[in-house]
């Protein structure tokens, strides 16, 4: 499969239907993915920008041969050595030896790194450009967005910005581009992707931005290295980046637990109710983290301007479901968010203290210092206790 984007620039990438983790199991993808190749054709030179996901080297090299004669590369692009991206350049470069391949000085170590091989490395910096007869490849190394060899591109001519991963969604469609498709699907795509993977970035998301709007040249387009391309108003997503990246709330609180035998439940969906009766404009959501997606749940912690966070004492601990989530919230480093805790116990009772323990250390503040302990499950008194945890929180996120 192949389509035309433009004139002179060819999609040549694979949409993977089937993905339903990415990062080993680590992210889900319930919607797929694409790994998005462009071939761009100048007067005179011909490039190839980033490749597919390993399993479909074969593939992707079988179909490129029906694009182009693979002699007829002049030069290969790749703006990222991740091996979604460039899994397929070891089967690519044995049928074309020596082609040279640009990459950002941090994408010869990345790239040297995944296939120990001996290529071609041309290794360039912000401003570089590589002449294609009548327009121009521009690159612009983009550390961070979201690892240190990441880079984009630009076609002078086609004003088409070649972004890599940054803009993209995990999203596989037949539509490949932003105006054919469901806006739903892809903002809650979009918004995922950029929760669970550029969250730690934030900073560097927005001072990019700055960089490439600054450098005042024109956006037709914008093609990611995956999911659709958005070429209609392209800039509506770089300005939804610049609210992600700006501590992004909506006016929700999200409540997350883990339950034994129902106690944190029941203290979960009355604190859920004392919220909304100290502030009927906050939307409440409420999760098993045990039963629920856990990157969807990271999304919803995303959107939130609080969290509340549950779990029972087991074994002088809290539920593995529970710490796991906290391990991944710090490390994608919210901030500006708050935070409370609760949880039953039976005797030793240390869960709730650990959780807002862990709550702290992943940068989050807490609204109560000592969280909602329950002794046993919860009696008439300890759901009264959790009606008025809940009114407090719902004060507190007004
Ligand atoms: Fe899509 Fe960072 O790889």
């Amino acid at each position: 499969m192949s389509f035309k984007v433009n004139e002179h620039v060819t999609w040549v990438g694979k949409i993977d239907w089937e993905l339903r983790k990415f990062h080993g199991e680590e992210l889900s993808t319930h919607e797929g993915s694409s790994y998005n190749s462009y071939l761009v054709r100048g007067n005179d030179k011909t490039v190839l920008i980033d490749t597919v996901w390993g399993p479909f080297a074969k593939e992707f090299v079988e179909n490129l041969k029906k694009e182009i004669d693979l002699n007829e590369i002049d030069y290969i692009v790749a703006n990222h050595g991740e091996t979604d991206h460039s899994g397929a350049l070891p089967e690519l470069l044995r049928e074309i030896p020596g082609t040279p391949v640009y990459c950002s000085k941090a994408g010869v170590k990345s790239l040297s790194g995944h296939y120990h091989e001996d290529w071609n490395f041309q290794p360039v910096k912000t401003g570089d450009k590589l002449d294609l007869g009548g327009k121009e490849l521009i690159f612009i190394e983009a550390k961070m967005l979201h690892w240190p060899d990441s880079m984009f591109c630009y076609l002078t001519g086609d004003n088409i910005l070649f972004s890599n991963d940054a803009f993209g969604q995990h999203y596989a469609s037949e539509h490949m581009f932003n105006d054919l498709v469901d806006q739903c699907e892809l903002f809650r795509e979009a918004i995922k992707y950029y929760a669970n993977i550029l969250t730690p970035f934030s900073k560097m998301v927005s001072a990019k931005i700055k960089e490439v709007v600054g450098m005042n040249v024109p956006v037709d387009m914008i093609c990611p290295s995956h999911g659709v391309i958005w070429r209609e108003d392209p800039l509506q997503i770089v300005n939804t980046y610049m609210e992600w990246a700006a501590h992004y709330q909506e006016n929700q609180v999200t409540i997350v637990y883990d339950t034994m035998w129902d106690g944190t439940r029941r203290a979960a969906e009355e604190i859920a109710r004392g919220i909304g009766e100290a502030n009927d404009d906050i939307t409440i959501k409420l999760f098993n983290a045990a039963r629920s997606d856990t990157n969807d749940i990271i999304t919803e912690i995303f959107k939130s301007r609080g969290i509340v966070v549950g779990s029972p004492t087991i074994n002088k601990g809290m539920l593995h479901s529970i710490s796991a989530l906290l391990d991944i919230a710090k490390g994608l480093n919210f901030e500006q968010k708050k935070a409370s805790a609760f949880g039953c116990y039976g005797w030793s009772g240390e869960s709730v203290k650990l959780v807002n323990e862990m709550l702290t250390d992943a940068g989050f503040e807490l609204i109560n210092e000592e969280g909602l302990r329950m002794l046993w499950s919860p009696d008439q008194e300890a759901v009264a206790a959790a009606n008025a945890y809940g009114n407090q929180i719902g004060k507190a996120l007004a």
